[in-house]
């Protein structure tokens, strides 16, 4: 059974307060496809009970359907050309940069299941050799506990490791565990986890010398984006720089960044 207008926008108002998201009547059957399996679960036989649960204040169940209506997908070295960015450009500009403190931090901020953070891992993996004395720091966050669970276990599919993981790279870094591969100890030690909601005050992340926030601020309206872009902005340094997705730019949306000439997809601040 439809949700009547009035119910609908119950749920998309929560969303968009709780996480940004915005849901507009057209992707109705979007509710539907990810919130009855989650009703079902409680034992509600509608989107309709589900509203109504909510509305009595359960809030447990509105985290769920918040966590539930994100988009969650990711994989190894997404995209590709990030990463190799990443290696051959942002990475030496930050070790002449940083060569008097010898620390770098990095952020995956809406890390899913950890594919991106362990993605930078393995390329700083590579490449200790240069790395020797240096403190680097990748923390991943989310906010999605299920994803973060995930993340946390470095335990990914077969399907998951074939997207995008060079082979040399699996073998290397994961050890297969029943149908699923494992990621080495040492790469999961390179990266934490937490949970963290980026409409919320990110103060308390600290400062991030390089951000990778990818393939998030899509779901968002622009006044969320030019927040959220707004707040960012002030847990970076200067001189740090700023990923965004394929689909994404601050062109139109933020004066606090531009973007990096001939290097699509990462912006410094202006
Ligand atoms: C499509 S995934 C992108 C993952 C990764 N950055 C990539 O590009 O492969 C989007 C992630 O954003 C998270 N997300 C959505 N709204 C968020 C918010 N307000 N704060 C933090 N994370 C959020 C979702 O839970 C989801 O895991």
């Amino acid at each position: 059974m439809a949700l009547r207008p009035d119910e609908f926008d119950f749920i998309a108002k929560l969303l968009k307060e709780r996480s940004g998201l915005v849901i507009t009547p057209d992707k109705g059957y979007l509710l539907e496809s990810r919130l009855m399996p989650l009703a079902r679960a409680r034992g509600l036989n509608t989107l309709s009970d589900i509203v109504t649960k909510m509305k009595a204040h359960d809030e447990a169940l509105a985290r769920d359907v918040t966590e539930a209506m994100t988009t969650n997908e990711s994989f190894f070295f997404r995209d590709d050309k990030p990463f190799t960015q990443f290696k051959e450009m942002v990475l030496p500009l930050m070790l002449s940069a940083r060569a008097g403190k010898k620390a770098i931090r990095i952020w995956s901020a809406a890390c899913s299941s950890g594919q991106e953070a362990y993605s930078l891992a393995m390329i700083l993996k590579e490449e200790q050799a240069r790395l020797a004395g240096w403190h680097i720091e990748i923390v991943g966050t989310d906010i999605s506990m299920e994803m973060l669970e995930k993340a946390k276990a470095g335990l990914y599919s077969q399907f998951e490791v074939q997207r995008g993981l060079p082979i040399t790279l699996l073998v290397k870094y994961f050890k297969k565990k029943d149908e699923s591969w494992q990621i080495d100890p040492g790469l999961r030690s390179m990266v934490q986890f937490k949970e963290w909601n980026l409409l919320r005050d990110l103060k308390p992340l600290g400062q991030f010398d390089v951000v990778f926030c990818r393939n998030v601020l899509i779901y968002f309206d622009q006044p969320t984006k030019a927040q959220v872009l707004e707040s960012i902005s002030k847990q970076m340094p200067a001189d740090g720089l700023l990923y965004l997705g394929g689909a994404e730019t601050v062109l139109g949306i933020s004066e606090r960044f531009k973007p990096v000439a001939n290097q699509r997809g990462i912006y410094s601040q202006s």
